[in-house]
């Protein structure tokens, strides 16, 4: 399957039936679709679902400062969600709406076979690693592999954290930190054992 072909057969999906009712329209994703960088957020907010863009209101300001502070630009990766529409009232994804959009992201990653992947955020950690508690595992790199193709992860805290926080200087720092790890996975500069705790896991 292409990438146009997922994106095609997802823009008219009725899986989740409350979701169908509370979106305006599907967001797939943006950006550099065949990237070698992967950004998963939770879910579309009001902006997002408006515009048909994730991450294009506050939190997507801070996301673009993080990677423009990383030498990193919206347009050398691309960003998509847990799930693709926007849940009402902002609520998080119910556990259902995340395993009806569970295939989608697994063919996604198939297809783009990205070299890293950041999971922004406690849900789309735990739906990519398994794993809980974001602030002990923030910008620490995991493995996985996928069609014999190993994928690096990098869990980062989520924008919105920071914005609820009242954009404490600290986090925003540790979030910039966590960044470069991501751009430096990129770049290949650093070996996987300087970049610290390194694990094998199978989600
Ligand atoms: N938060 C997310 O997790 N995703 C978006 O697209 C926007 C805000």
């Amino acid at each position: 399957m292409s990438f146009e072909d997922l994106k095609n057969q997802y823009s008219i999906c009725t899986k989740c039936l409350e979701l169908c009712t509370s979106r305006t329209q599907v967001v797939f994703g943006s950006g550099k679709k065949d990237s070698k960088i992967l950004l998963i957020g939770e879910a579309p907010g009001a902006n997002e679902d408006k515009q048909g863009i994730p991450f294009c209101g506050m939190s997507g300001e801070i996301l673009n400062q993080l990677l423009a502070s990383n030498k990193l630009s919206r347009e050398d990766l691309f960003i998509t969600n847990t799930i693709l529409c926007r849940p009402k009232d902002n609520r998080q994804p119910a556990k259902n709406e995340v395993e009806n959009c569970r295939e989608r992201l697994d063919q996604l990653i198939n297809i783009m076979q990205p070299k890293v992947i950041v999971t922004i955020g406690n849900f789309a950690t735990e739906r990519i690693l398994n794993k809980t508690g974001i602030k002990s595992i923030r910008g620490k790199i995991f493995e996985i592999n996928i069609n014999n193709q190993n994928i690096k992860v990098v869990p980062v805290i989520h924008p919105a954290s920071y914005l609820y926080s009242g954009r404490n200087p600290e986090m925003l720092q540790q979030m910039q930190k966590d960044f470069s790890v991501v751009s430096q996975i990129v770049a290949e500069k650093k070996t996987q054992k300087s970049l610290g705790e390194y694990n094998n896991i199978n989600p």
